[in-house]
């Protein structure tokens, strides 16, 4: 009996080298959104079929305030996903936090501009809840599965997303610790604002990467800090995408997040499209 998940990935040029995926194949798909980040890679991890994006494009080729999330996200429904992970590099503001830490983060602060964040608007008019804005689920299977691939991961934590793609001054780094934030990054949002308005379960993995710009007298978070600590991040983040997958059930019980916009259409029926 086949799997009744299908799990979407979006993460970095690193994860795309998954040994343990079967008949894979890149498929182009179409959005009305505009264009996706790259093609599809299909393809299947035993028996549950994995949908792996790549987030910046195939050679890292698009910047966090130029993605496309909105395409992104579409891409990933129409390809039967029936939840999200994404992975992706974060900065640390906490001491604890170290390099190569994950972090399943459970919060967000939104500090990004002029990104296209809704797919509602145009004469159709939708608020949706964002106040618990992971899956549960799926973020304490991913910690679970960093553990099993033989790294560390906190389960819960706050992710400032800022717009980039200039790192943070040493003041706003300070102010995002005092704000609560555990780890900053440029892409969290609004991609996990857009999975939420698609109903699709949806979880984050932040590899922390550096300690951005907030310890005093300490050098602020670089490129090649970042380039340097993906390199050993990459390999752990595709043994946990592997012990993620190998520990799902066969069957699929709905997600604990109430994901349907049953509450949140505001547009009467008769005025839908
Ligand atoms: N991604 C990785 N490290 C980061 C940092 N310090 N700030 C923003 N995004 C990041």
């Amino acid at each position: 009996m086949s799997s009744e998940w299908t799990i979407g990935i979006i993460g970095g040029s690193g994860l795309y080298a998954l040994d343990s995926l079967e008949d894979a194949q890149w498929i182009g798909v179409k959005s009305s959104f505009g264009e996706p980040s790259d093609e599809i890679l299909c393809g299947r991890i035993g028996d549950v079929r994995v949908r792996f994006l790549p987030r910046h494009g195939r050679g890292h080729r698009i910047a966090p305030g130029e993605l496309n999330a909105r395409a992104n996200i579409d891409v990933l429904k129409r390809a039967g996903c029936t939840d999200v992970l994404a992975i992706s590099a974060v900065g640390s503001l906490r001491e604890e936090l170290p390099p190569g830490h994950f972090v399943a983060v459970d919060q967000f602060i939104d500090r990004t501009k002029a990104r296209a964040d809704s797919f509602f608007g145009s004469g159709f008019v939708a608020h949706v809840s964002m106040a618990n804005p992971v899956c549960p689920r799926l973020s304490k299977m991913a910690a679970a599965a960093v553990g099993k691939g033989g790294g560390k991961a906190t389960l819960g934590g706050t992710y400032l997303a800022m717009e980039g793609p200039q790192f943070s001054t040493r003041a706003e780094s300070r102010l995002y610790r005092e704000w609560g934030a555990d780890v900053i990054g440029m892409t969290g949002f609004p991609e996990a604002r857009l999975a939420r308005e698609a109903e699709l379960p949806y979880a984050l993995l932040g590899m922390v990467t550096d300690y951005d710009a907030w310890r005093e007298n300490e050098k602020p978070v670089d490129v090649s800090e970042v380039i340097e600590q993906m390199g050993s991040n990459s390999a752990l983040a595709r043994k946990t995408i592997e012990a993620f997958v190998a520990a799902l059930p066969e069957k699929r019980a709905p997600s604990p997040i109430d994901t349907t916009l049953d509450d949140a259409v505001i547009t009467a029926p008769d005025n839908h499209d």
